[in-house]
């Protein structure tokens, strides 16, 4: 046989420069629709680049809207069955944000609102103050609507009054309702002076062994709080979305484009909404562009993320109108059929690819909404330009989703339905029959009557009509545990993700990809079939430990 000569290996690295181009396709070679169509998250992968740090030092910061960068890129949606207070909380203590839906009254919304806001892990600006003369039934009221018993007193019942005690939950307890707070409170207190230090605030109130600091000025009046679990949470979550002037957490919440919803907007602006969300299935409307520029010009400093879009067109007039972010996606996410029905939408990661390319040249994020199904899904919509992705389906299962578990099926799980469905369109909190909370039937939904105009049917613009055409199912989704769990699943499988592309941050991703740096590769459906599971006759598939 005659031998083969071969390169000298020590020239592998320099060899590359004889090839015209890098391995793989940039990404507009990618997405090049007239030739292979519109793609999905599933259709394409980026290749490996190089390795030289720790995936620990991998930094996930990102901006989602004109003003606001979050450390983590994840949301959850504005759905009945996805975010209510609880979820906002966690998802912002966890470094991302959580858009409180709107299927509910604009006081009720407000009141999450402003749990999310009082949720701080600094200072409490903003406490909750009684006065003497309020009674024991009122600590309780707010105890149960807002979780805590300690309420700081003053003599006007509002902050910046004289500071005259505390109740605490031991105070009330045996006492009776109808006790003025004068009998209960504590008035032997440990105050900190306004102008302390976090640190020091924090100190004083480690050593007092009590649950509440109150900060008070000069006069002696009240000007802030400082909470004993405020202090722990603090230690726990380093990467909390918090408004870098005040400490408090951000607060999002959608609403509609009608009439109707700039009232609610009031209330919630005074709740202390940060972001507000236009929830539209299809944002380029006359109504929504008006809604941008009153909104615009009523709260100037309210970031208004609008949509949703998937086309430049589309974008254009909601970044012209003065959007501060754009949420693109119709028809990708997990419980929608708008694309069958309507046949309108476009496949996600094409819609996220032409929008963000647009978008980022006005400086105005764009949020990659619906379709998220892991952290591979995660990894693509951030490559493709979005600023966070959006997900509902996949938090839908978390202990912090409203509703409660039930069995379906042998599975422990929760009710998730689209806000397009029926069942959300006729309002009515979706909750198990107690029938068959350990049965196997398929989810029902309580009809309760709305005392409000159904957030469901404005999205998608069937309020006036007679008869409500569906854009999506009602089912459930298995249980998946804490949110406080399963978000930094998320976020270290994105770090160990960049790693293996060879970036450090998300910029540096974005850059990559721009600059042609970053490739990627198409997958055949025997590829997909390749790079799934397969070949075993059983598998368990755990996610993370
Ligand atoms: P998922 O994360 O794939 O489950 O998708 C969630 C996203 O689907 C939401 O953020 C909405 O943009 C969208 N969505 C919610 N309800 C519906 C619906 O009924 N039809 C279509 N899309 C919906």
């Amino acid at each position: 046989m005659p031998s083969k000569t071969f390169l000298d290996p020590a020239t592998a690295i320099e060899h590359l420069s004889m090839y015209d181009r890098s391995d793989g396709l940039a990404v507009g070679e990618l997405m090049n629709s007239a030739v292979h169509g519109g793609l999905t998250y599933n259709d394409f992968l980026m290749l490996p680049g190089k390795i030289d740090f720790g995936a620990h030092e991998v930094t996930t910061e990102s901006r989602v809207t004109r003003n606001v960068v979050l450390r983590t890129p994840f949301m959850s949606s504005p759905m009945d069955t996805v975010t209510e207070g609880e979820m906002a909380i966690a998802m912002a203590l966890l470094g991302g944000i959580g858009v409180i839906h709107h299927n509910q009254s604009p006081e009720e919304q407000a009141a999450m609102v402003r749990a999310v806001k009082r949720h701080e892990n600094g200072f409490i600006a903003n406490p909750v103050v009684l006065s003497p003369s309020h009674r024991v039934e009122h600590v309780l009221d707010v105890k149960e609507r807002l979780g805590f018993a300690g309420v700081p007193i003053t003599d006007t019942g509002a902050l910046g009054g004289k500071l005259l005690g505390i109740v605490t939950n031991r105070d009330i307890q045996f006492r009776s309702p109808t006790t003025p707070l004068s009998e209960v409170m504590t008035t032997d207190l440990v105050t900190a002076p306004e102008g302390i230090t976090l640190q020091e605030a924090n100190d004083i109130l480690r050593d007092s062994k009590k649950g509440k600091l109150p900060i008070v000025n000069k006069e002696g009046r009240l000007t802030s709080l400082l909470a004993r679990s405020d202090l722990l949470k603090n230690q726990n979550y380093p990467l909390a979305s918090k408004l870098p002037e005040s400490k408090q957490l951000y607060a999002a919440a959608a609403i509609g484009t009608r009439p109707a919803d700039r009232a609610r907007l009031a209330v919630l602006v005074d709740a202390g909404l940060d972001i507000v969300v236009l929830d539209s299935s299809q944002g380029n409307s006359v109504y929504q562009v008006e809604t941008i520029q009153w909104i615009k010009q009523t709260y100037p400093k309210l970031e208004v993320i609008a949509g949703n879009v998937v086309t430049r067109e589309q974008a254009a007039a909601l970044i012209a109108a003065g959007a501060d972010g754009l949420r693109i996606g119709m028809g990708s996410g997990s419980i929608c059929i708008t694309q069958e029905v309507m046949a309108v939408g476009r496949p996600q990661a094409t819609a996220v690819y032409a929008v963000a390319e647009f978008a980022s040249k006005f400086g105005v994020p764009v949020i990659a909404d619906g379709g998220i199904g892991n952290v591979g899904h995660i990894v693509k919509a951030l490559a493709l330009g979005a600023g966070a992705v959006m997900m509902g389906g996949l938090l839908a299962g978390t202990t912090e989703a409203p509703g409660e578990y039930f069995w379906h099926e042998g599975k422990r799980v929760k009710a998730y339905r689209g806000m397009g469905s029926i069942e959300a369109m006729e309002q009515g909190k979706p909750m198990p029959p107690s029938a068959e909370v350990n049965g196997t039937g398929p989810v029902k939904h309580s009809r309760k009557k709305a005392t409000h105009e159904n957030a469901a049917t404005t999205r998608y613009f069937s309020e006036s009509s007679a008869v409500k055409v569906a854009q999506g199912v009602s089912g459930d989704v298995q249980d998946k545990g804490t949110v406080r769990a399963f978000i930094p699943y998320l976020y270290t499988g994105l770090q160990h993700s960049l790693q293996d592309i060879g970036v450090r941050n998300v910029s540096q991703l974005q850059e990559g990809v721009r600059a042609g740096q970053v490739r990627f590769e198409l997958r055949t459906a025997s590829a997909q079939v390749e790079g799934g599971v397969h070949g075993l006759n059983s598998y368990t598939k755990r996610l993370f430990a």
